[in-house]
């Protein structure tokens, strides 16, 4: 099938590079010439384990290109949107300033082919509603239907070929509702065969499943984040507490990881944005709960901040702080509402002489952090360090060798912001180590 996907970042540079990969004749559409310059030459232009792969072997098979010109996506039968919705300055609600834009400069180029009209496909995160007004946009110019997108970044080119499942979200109109369900098939032809749930719904249903799924991870975390404040106040430990929680099936293990928190391009937005726009319903009480989950994921932050200040005895200005890690999470660069970054920003704003190393978001930082002193490994940031924090669960960094990183720092007092070095050898060699939410 033609198909076009607007908006070429973490998730549309992976959607159309998937669909291509698939089978299917793919132009990727963004108003950063840049990016797609970056793209049409095989360069994945963030870092994303296994994209760089699938994208040049959809460029070699000649099914997939990329452009700014929004006339090059006219010939496609169905529309991805997949823009950038970031949380509004000064407010916490979403911004859909892209995703208006993008619908407005495709509308004139939607046409009705010989096998049925244009559908376009909403994969944005945006405040539920969102669909029904854009669908009044689109008016008869083509079909819409919401299809919400669930990958994680790390995983997102297994995530998008092999989904948990596959939400559509139709019109009420019966007619219009088969062509948008029979196009999204038509895509996912493939992926359905290998008995992949696939779930219709309104749109507004299908614009909450997302949120909903965020808001739940999000609450998951914070859970767990809780319960090591607790821990931290009685001197048990949220490790073991997870572990002995998550063998009840109703529970699980997955998400129950106590440390630093959640950060990234969409758990801290989206949750925000849902309690915004549940407040515009008059429906603001359902969702107060979530205030509580924001408040305890930035607390921790501020928490290992208070342990390394503490661990410094108090005389944070002047003093190294290596810090391990900047990205949100490992196998990303992405360094969105980062609780690592943020962390070595607030340290910083104290005087610390903050060195901080990643092995994927060092050249992003450079860019965008100027003020921060970024090392190019663990060895050279550690050096003569008064205390090491390790934000960022890299397996690099949870390799270490505590015997070796011993010789070259000042003090040895590791703070394990993840929950993730085994504390025994740590301290066998002569570490003080600190975890979050453990004795
Ligand atoms: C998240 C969701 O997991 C995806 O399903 C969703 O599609 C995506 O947002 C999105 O809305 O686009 P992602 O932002 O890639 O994916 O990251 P997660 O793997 O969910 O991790 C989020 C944050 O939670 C990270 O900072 C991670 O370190 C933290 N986390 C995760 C914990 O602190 N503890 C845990 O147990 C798990």
């Amino acid at each position: 099938m033609k198909l076009s996907v607007i908006g070429c970042g973490y998730l549309g540079a992976v959607h159309a590079s998937c669909m291509a990969d698939l089978g299917h004749e793919v132009v990727g559409i963004d108003v950063d010439a840049a990016k797609v310059a970056q793209l049409n030459a095989g360069e994945p232009p963030f870092h994303e384990p296994g994209l760089g792969e699938v994208l040049r072997r959809a460029l070699d098979s000649g099914r997939l290109r990329f452009s700014t010109d929004m006339a090059d996506a006219a010939s496609a039968r169905v529309h991805f949107v997949g823009v950038g919705t970031p949380q509004q300055q000064g407010s916490y609600a979403a911004d859909l300033t892209y995703v208006d834009a993008a619908i407005d400069a495709l509308v004139p180029h939607l046409h009705a082919g010989s096998d049925g009209p244009a559908v376009v496909a909403g994969k944005s995160t945006v405040p539920v509603g969102t669909a029904a007004r854009l669908a009044e946009k689109i008016g008869d110019a083509g079909v819409l239907a919401w299809n919400p997108e669930f990958l994680r970044e790390g995983f997102a080119v297994q995530d998008t070929v092999a989904p948990d499942r596959l939400v559509y979200g139709l019109p009420g109109d019966d007619a219009k509702a088969a062509v948008a369900r029979d196009a999204l098939d038509a895509v996912y032809a493939s992926i359905l065969e290998r008995g992949t749930p696939r779930l219709t719904a309104d749109y507004a249903s299908a614009e909450l499943v997302k949120v909903a799924a965020n808001s739940f991870l999000a609450t998951k975390i914070s859970f767990i984040n809780a319960m090591a404040e607790m821990c931290e106040v009685t001197g048990a430990d949220v490790s073991f507490l997870a572990e002995a929680i998550g063998h009840d099936d109703r529970i699980g293990k997955k998400f129950l990881k106590a440390g630093i928190g959640f950060g990234g391009g969409c758990l801290p937005k989206d949750i925000r944005a849902f309690m915004a726009r549940a407040g515009e319903l008059g429906a603001e009480q359902s969702l107060t709960f979530l205030r509580e989950v924001d408040s305890i994921n930035l607390r921790r932050r501020q928490h290992v901040v208070n342990l390394t200040v503490h661990a410094l005895e108090g005389r944070v200005p002047g003093k190294p702080v290596a810090v391990l890690g900047a990205a949100f999470k490992p196998h990303s660069d992405d360094i969105r509402d980062s609780p690592a970054l943020d962390v070595a920003s607030r340290l910083s704003g104290l005087g610390a002489k903050v060195r901080i190393v990643d092995p994927a978001a060092g050249p992003v930082l450079r860019r965008v952090r100027p003020d921060l002193d970024v090392r190019d490994s663990a060895h050279d940031a550690v050096a003569g360090a008064h205390v090491v924090l390790l934000l960022t669960e890299w397996p690099e960094f949870r390799d270490l060798d505590p015997v070796e990183l011993g010789e070259s720092v000042e003090h040895r007092t590791i703070i394990d912001g993840r929950n993730v070095l085994d504390s025994a050898a740590w301290r066998a060699a002569g570490w003080t180590y600190i975890g979050l939410g453990r004795p």
